[in-house]
């Protein structure tokens, strides 16, 4: 065969001088570690300029610009406006910090830019059949049970109830369809369960309705007699109960359902249960706190995230599933074109499952990696040490709000959510709600520290979740006078 015609043009995509990429690497590397290592000395989060977002309205570069220049871009346009999860000081929603391995790791995977959704002879295949076995070993839930990294918490959650409705249908839904249910599919959670939950719903074709909310108790946990009450109910209706979600840890307060008691209702009246562990099933680390999340092993279907409170860079989240056929039934398809040899011999020959069969990717990111580095790093001792200075951490902060005349808790502390407010008794409830959302707003914006808000029993309340590894007590101490000190000035002008 002749070689191609002197004249063919061969372009590629890497770098034209190895040595000034490499050089701006490790600028880039330095630059990064430095960054993380002086966090606490910024601001958690500033707002971009005009200038800044007007940057971002140019149109596609048409030729090459060179790398230096657009590491310096990033430098003056993109880093110094985060939304500063990695700070100490922020606690706003339920949020993640990241580790600096997980960083590193990041650059790993993507150098290497594995594709860890079919294929099994590969190493990110063994790396994520390890980590999902950790998994299951740190949380208590059985080794046999088959599971999947996934992008987060929603995705799982949305992974789990497809496996839990189509092992529940009582028909082939797959093929059939959800209009061919003779009866209405129906399940329930608690009114504090996550909106991801209503979003699988929604997005499984059950319509919203379909899932029933439930009253909680007075600690924001599902009243089991009214689940009960529910479930018998829409049995005498002619509905299809199938599945109930529990919550390990709500978003609102951190609220654990009685797992336990979930899961005998869920025994005798032959429901699967899915439980949403976002971030509370990791307090089955915590030496103090596991007893808390009793029940979950027991879980058919567990959801959960690892960039929330195993710290790690995002995306990570897991679900795991007790009953490996039901789960790969859902997903399960093999075209021509993914056909694998048998034999051991050849890349698509090996005995490892194929990860795209438990999900609905087929090209999957290599997000193991940071996890595998970062329990390596520490091991899972120190998670649960961590985990557990979390919640005492929390603890403190809802002593100090208890011990204030100018705050109140508004929930109860069960791990490491704390929902409270500034009051006054000058200010009526009307007014309290605009106060709390301008201390909010104002930590915010003078980078104290970042609280997000929320309500409880339909009053604003400032919530943080402590999810962070960074956080100091004397940062809950800084938090409390500061809502204090802008509470005093800001209710002058009310
Ligand atoms: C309890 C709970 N479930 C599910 C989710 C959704 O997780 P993700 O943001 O990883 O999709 C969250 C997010 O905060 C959550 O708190």
């Amino acid at each position: 065969m002749k070689s191609p015609k002197p004249d063919y043009v061969h372009e590629t995509l890497d770098p034209e001088d190895w040595g000034a990429m490499r050089e701006l690497g490790h600028k880039m590397v330095d630059d990064m570690l430095d960054y993380m290592e002086t966090v606490a000395e910024r601001r958690p989060w500033q707002r971009a300029p005009e200038s800044v977002k007007a940057h971002f309205n140019a149109g596609v570069p048409l030729d090459p610009q060179p790398a230096d220049q657009i590491y310096d871009e990033f430098l003056e346009y993109v880093l110094p406006y985060p939304i500063g999860n990695i700070h100490p000081r922020f606690w706003g929603w339920i949020f993640g910090t990241g580790t600096v391995m997980g960083a590193l790791a990041e650059f790993l995977a993507a150098a290497m830019n594995t594709n860890a959704g079919d294929i099994d002879h590969h190493s990110a295949n063994h790396v994520e059949k390890q980590v999902l076995s950790w998994v299951k070993e740190m949380l208590g839930y059985p080794s046999s049970a088959s599971g999947l990294l996934t992008s987060g918490c929603s995705a799982a959650n949305l992974i789990g109830l497809t496996v839990a409705r189509n092992a529940k249908a009582g028909y082939d839904l797959r093929r059939e369809g959800v209009k061919a249910s003779k009866k209405k599919m129906v399940l329930y959670a608690s009114q504090e369960i996550h909106s991801s939950i209503q979003k699988a719903v929604e997005i499984l074709g059950l319509g919203s309705d379909a899932l029933r909310r439930m009253p909680v108790n007075e600690n924001f946990e599902i009243d089991l007699e009214a689940l009960k009450e529910a479930i018998a109910q829409d049995r005498a209706k002619r509905n299809h109960p199938f599945c109930v979600v529990g919550a390990a840890g709500t978003t609102n307060t951190g609220a654990v359902d009685d797992l336990n008691g979930l899961a005998d209702i869920c025994e005798e009246e032959d429901l699967w249960l899915h439980v949403d562990g976002a971030f509370g099933a990791w307090a089955a680390l915590a030496p103090g706190a596991s007893g808390k999340v009793a029940g979950m092993g027991r879980a058919d279907s567990l959801a959960l995230d690892l960039h929330k409170w195993m710290y790690l860079q995002y995306e990570i989240g897991c679900i795991l599933v007790r009953h490996d056929e039901e789960h790969k039934k859902a997903f399960f398809l093999r075209p021509d074109y993914l056909a694998r040899v048998e034999g051991g011999r050849g890349m698509t020959g090996g005995d490892l499952p194929w990860l795209t069969d438990y999900g609905y990717q087929l090209s999957r990111n290599f997000r193991a990696l940071k996890a595998w580095m970062s329990i390596k790093e520490h091991g899972s001792r120190k998670y649960g040490r961590l985990i557990q200075q979390n919640i005492d951490q929390a603890q403190y902060f809802a002593q100090l709000v208890k011990a204030a005349p100018e705050l109140e808790l508004m929930a109860p502390v069960p791990l490491n959510v704390v929902c409270f407010r500034y009051i006054s008794p000058e200010l009526e409830e009307g007014k309290l709600d605009d106060l709390n959302q301008q201390i909010m707003v104002e930590l915010q914006e003078r980078g104290i520290a970042v609280p997000s808000g929320t309500r409880i029993g339909g009053k604003f309340a400032l919530h943080i979740a402590n999810t962070n590894h960074r956080s100091s007590w004397e940062d809950f101490h800084t938090l409390a006078s500061e809502v204090i000190r802008l509470g005093e000035q800001i209710s002058r002008y009310l």
